[in-house]
């Protein structure tokens, strides 16, 4: 058939093709999460349910796209990598990425309900994306290591702010309070004055969740930690359990192992 005098437009088009033989992130994050998690008055600084709504959204997503082989959450954000072999929708960038936002988003607005029975959904949930290409599993484990200690970060300082806050401090003053604070100093201010001990809240409030498939880990043979993700949601076949125990295989996943280094710098 004869091209149309039009058909020259599809030169405009940029090949936005990933390369080859790298390790694919596509993380994605709620747009203005700080005004939506205010409006639908979500636990402060830790929703369960909604961090649970976020770790389903997740496990959907590694239902519905065979390509992510592992997916690691906190906040109002998930990473999902895809293998270096993937070649999925040819690697194009806008492909993937669009589609995984939308499919997440629709996931979240239909899963609402399930997580938030008595709270109706009064604001569009959005999310953005990008993705990230890595050349080697250490990058991807030094990737995922980078996210977590932002989550463990983040959750102890957040976690001393609302303390102070709920004890009656302005946020103002409650920012001057943990202002040049050190790690060892806010767990000690938890202890000492609200009775709480930091290692003892829940692992996902302190390093996020993950989701992947247990079949990979069917054909174990390395015996090594994973003390990184202990928290895992998701659906049918994938497992809740500590695996620090378990013997398993890198063969699908190498950037899992060697998550020790990451155990020191998040406990
Ligand atoms: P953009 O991503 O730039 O649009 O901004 P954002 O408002 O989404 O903030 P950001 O992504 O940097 O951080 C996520 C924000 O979501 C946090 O600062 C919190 O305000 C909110 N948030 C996420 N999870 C929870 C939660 O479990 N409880 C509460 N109270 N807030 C949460
Ligand atoms: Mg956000």
């Amino acid at each position: 058939m004869a091209k149309s005098k039009y058909e020259y437009v599809k030169e405009f088009e940029l090949d936005d093709r990933l390369p080859p033989s790298n390790w694919i992130v596509v993380r994605i994050d709620g747009c203005h999460f700080h005004r939506f998690s205010s409006i639908h008055e979500f636990e402060k600084p830790n929703d369960s349910s909604a961090l649970c709504l976020m770790n389903s959204c997740a496990s959907s997503m590694l239902d519905h796209f065979p390509d992510i082989v592992f997916a690691y959450g906190v906040s109002d954000e998930y990473s999902f990598v895809l293998s270096e072999k993937s070649k999925f929708y040819q690697r194009r960038t806008s492909k993937i990425v669009s589609l995984f936002v939308s499919y997440f988003t629709s996931a979240y607005v239909m899963k609402w309900r399930e997580f938030f029975p008595n709270k109706d959904l009064k604001e569009l949930p959005y999310f953005d994306g990008r993705a990230v290409c890595y050349p080697k599993a250490k990058v991807i484990r030094d990737y995922l290591a980078w996210r977590q200690v932002d989550c463990h970060i983040n959750n102890q300082y957040n976690t001393c702010f609302w303390m102070l806050v709920k004890s009656g401090k302005t946020e103002r003053e409650a920012q001057l309070c943990l202002k040049g604070t050190q790690a060892k100093e806010k767990n000690e201010m938890l202890f000492n004055q609200f009775g709480i001990n930091y290692d003892k809240l829940p692992e996902m409030f302190k390093k996020g969740s993950c989701v992947f498939r247990n079949k990979y880990l069917w054909f174990s043979k390395v015996n090594t930690q994973l003390p990184l993700f202990r928290h895992l949601h998701a659906k049918s076949y994938l497992k809740e359990s500590r695996l620090s125990s378990k013997k398993w295989t890198n063969i699908t996943l190498p950037f899992l192992c060697k998550f020790n280094s990451i155990l020191k710098i998040s406990s």
